[in-house]
This record gives structure tokens, sequence and C-alpha cells, in this order.
């Protein structure tokens, strides 16, 4: 099965958008916590990305994409309402586990945000209270304050320069719950590993269960590849069937932070190639509206067309 539209898309700033696919299949499937691997054209990259939302009944998956490198910044470019991404694999990982919890703190960090966001609905679902945390660097970058404030019995939002919120990482807003709340049973973090570790190392003296969502490089998605491999306490895991989710308080992000930037020279590489590109075809589109200055330019063929190499 291939070809999955676009029905919606959002813009969150320059560099985060929202794409709403249709695939009702997946909708049904899906579960806080699980992600797919998409590619967005035949001959792209394979690339992880959170279901960041779902709805059964109009049978769609909302993605949250940062654009950081090639392929996210390419299906920046390229994924427009009405066209479709070439495939896409899942619902993939273990869910997260919704368990009995009757008090917990959700927290999301930048593009974190996203992902928390079935978590807490499905807490808040569960009946238990909600106490969302959420961190950007400004206002500006803020999105789905909404979705959390209908969801969360109460909501902190904390911004590095205090334009919204409080001023503060969110560990000022992890410090404030669990001063006001003893009862705390779980914190659930997502966002860059700095950040995570953070909020692990914010609830450990206190002894608070902390399940944080893992982004290692994956490649397969399937335990195969061993790209995805990740160290929990005295075990290895792999992220895409072991996890993502894992106690926080054995992570040991030292390694994921130094597994995380191993391939960054070839990512850096890739990156140039595709503003070269861009830049090329920049140039050939009034070329292509003047026949006369095209019969002089030979390399004219748009260079969207041609096939990817670094698929
Ligand atoms: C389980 C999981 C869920 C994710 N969910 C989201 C999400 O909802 N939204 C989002 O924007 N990003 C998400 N990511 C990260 C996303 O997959 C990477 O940003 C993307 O693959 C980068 O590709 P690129 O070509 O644009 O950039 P590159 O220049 O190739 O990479 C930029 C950085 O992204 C990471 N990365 C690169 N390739 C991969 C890969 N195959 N798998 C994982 N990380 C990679 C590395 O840290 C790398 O340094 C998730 C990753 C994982 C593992
Ligand atoms: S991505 Fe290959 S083992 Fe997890």
């Amino acid at each position: 099965m291939s070809d999955f539209e676009i029905v919606s898309r959002a813009d969150f700033s320059d560099a985060t958008y929202l794409l709403e696919v249709r695939h009702p299949q997946m909708a049904r499937a899906a579960r806080p916590g699980q992600f797919v691997i998409v590619m967005e054209h035949e001959h792209g990259e394979r690339i992880p990305l959170t279901i960041a939302d779902f709805d059964r009944e109009k049978g769609t998956i909302t993605l949250v994409i940062q654009a950081v490198g090639k392929t996210t910044k390419e299906m920046q470019r390229n994924c427009r309402v009405g066209t479709k991404l070439h495939a896409m694999v899942g619902p993939m990982g273990i869910p997260s586990h919704i368990g009995q919890a009757k008090k917990v703190v959700c927290v999301g960090g930048g593009l974190g945000v996203a992902p928390i966001y079935p978590q807490a609905r499905a807490y808040k679902e569960s009946g238990a209270y909600v106490i969302g945390v959420l961190g950007f660097r400004n206002r500006s970058l803020m999105f789905w304050e909404d979705k959390f404030r209908a969801c969360c019995d109460e909501l902190i939002v904390c911004t590095d320069d205090g334009s919204a919120g409080i001023k503060g990482l969110v560990t000022e807003g992890i410090r404030q719950s669990v001063d006001k709340h003893a009862d705390i049973d779980e914190v659930i973090a997502i966002g860059p590993p700095v950040m995570m570790r953070g909020c692990a190392d914010a609830t450990r003296a206190r002894g608070i269960k902390t399940m944080v969502s893992l982004n290692p490089v994956m490649v397969d998605g399937t335990g195969m590849c061993g790209g995805c491999r990740v160290k929990i306490g005295e075990t290895i895991k792999f992220a895409c069937v072991d996890g993502p989710d894992f106690d926080g308080h054995q992570v040991d992000f030292d390694d994921l932070v130094a597994r995380l930037v191993r391939y960054r020279r070839a990512e850096g590489e890739a990156m140039q190639r595709f503003d070269e590109n861009c830049r090329m075809r920049d140039m050939a589109t009034p070329v292509a509206q003047a026949p006369e200055a095209a019969e002089t330019t030979p390399e004219s063929e748009p260079l969207a067309d041609r096939p990817s190499t670094d698929a």
C-alpha cells in the first residue's frame, strides 16, 4: 500500500510544520507513544516520526516535524495539501504504558510538545489528574496550547526568555509541580536528550518514576540493524522494538548523545548537496519561463525530477 494523501498542513514556525495524513488503518491502530517510518518519495530516506495525534473517525494521523536536515527540509518544501507521501510503515514501537497512575506530569520540550500530547490525552481519559509542562524558547514558537488546556487539569508554560508563562526551563515547571503536589505518581518527558536528562535528574532524589522517549538514529525500525542501540542500566536495548519509552533514571544519556552525532559529517554533506540543488533549481526557474534562454542552457532539466542519491 502506498501514497498517503496530506489533507492538512500548518506551519508553526520557520522550521516546524504539521502534516495531517489520510491513513484510516493507521489511525485505527495507533496508540500513544508509537511512531511511523516515512518515505516522502520513491528515492527518499526512511525517517522515523512520532504519531503526534490520530483521529479514528477522520481516518488521519498527524505528524509534527522539525526541518533539521536534508529529508525533513525536503519534506517541508514538497509536502503540501493534496500531495502524497510515498510510504508510511507503522505504527511501530511499544505503546506508552498508560497505567493506573492517578496524578501525572506530562513534560514536552520544543518539538517534544507534539508527541507528549497523545499521552496527556490518554491519561486524562483514564481518569488521572494531568499536569502539563510545556517548554519553548520563546512565545513565537508555541503551539497546541489550546489542545493541552483541553486535556490538562493544570498547565505550566515555560519559556527561556519569559515571553510566555514562567521564565525558565521545563525543570522549573517540574519543580513547581512536585513542590505543590506530594502525590505525583509519574513524570513523562519528551524532548531533546539534554532536556530529558534534566527531567530525570529533577525527579531522581524524590524517587518519582520518570519515563522518557528516546530518539536514536533508526534505520530499519525492526530490531535487525542495531542502529538504535541504547544503554539502559546494565542492558542494551533497541529503541525501535524495546522502546521508544524507557525509564529515564536508567538511560545512559552520554551514550545516546555520542551516537546521535556519529553521522554528522555525512548529514552535513547531504544537506549541502540539497541546498546546492535547491539553488540551481531556483536559478533554472526563470530560464524555463524564457524559451530563448533555455536553448542556450542544455542543463536546465528540473533537478527535482532527478533521482536522489541519498536514499
Ligand atoms: C522514534 C523517533 C521518533 C521521532 N519523531 C520525530 C518527530 O515526531 N518529528 C521530528 O521532526 N523528528 C522526529 N524524530 C527525529 C527524525 O527522525 C530526524 O530528525 C530525521 O530523521 C532527520 O533527518 P534529516 O535528513 O532531515 O536530517 P539529518 O541531517 O539526516 O539528521 C539530523 C539529525 O537527526 C537525527 N537523525 C538523522 N537520521 C535519523 C534517523 N534515521 N532516525 C532517527 N534520527 C535521525 C540525528 O540526530 C541527526 O544528527 C524521531 C526520531 C525517532 C528515533
Ligand atoms: S532501527 Fe534497526 S534495530 Fe532499531
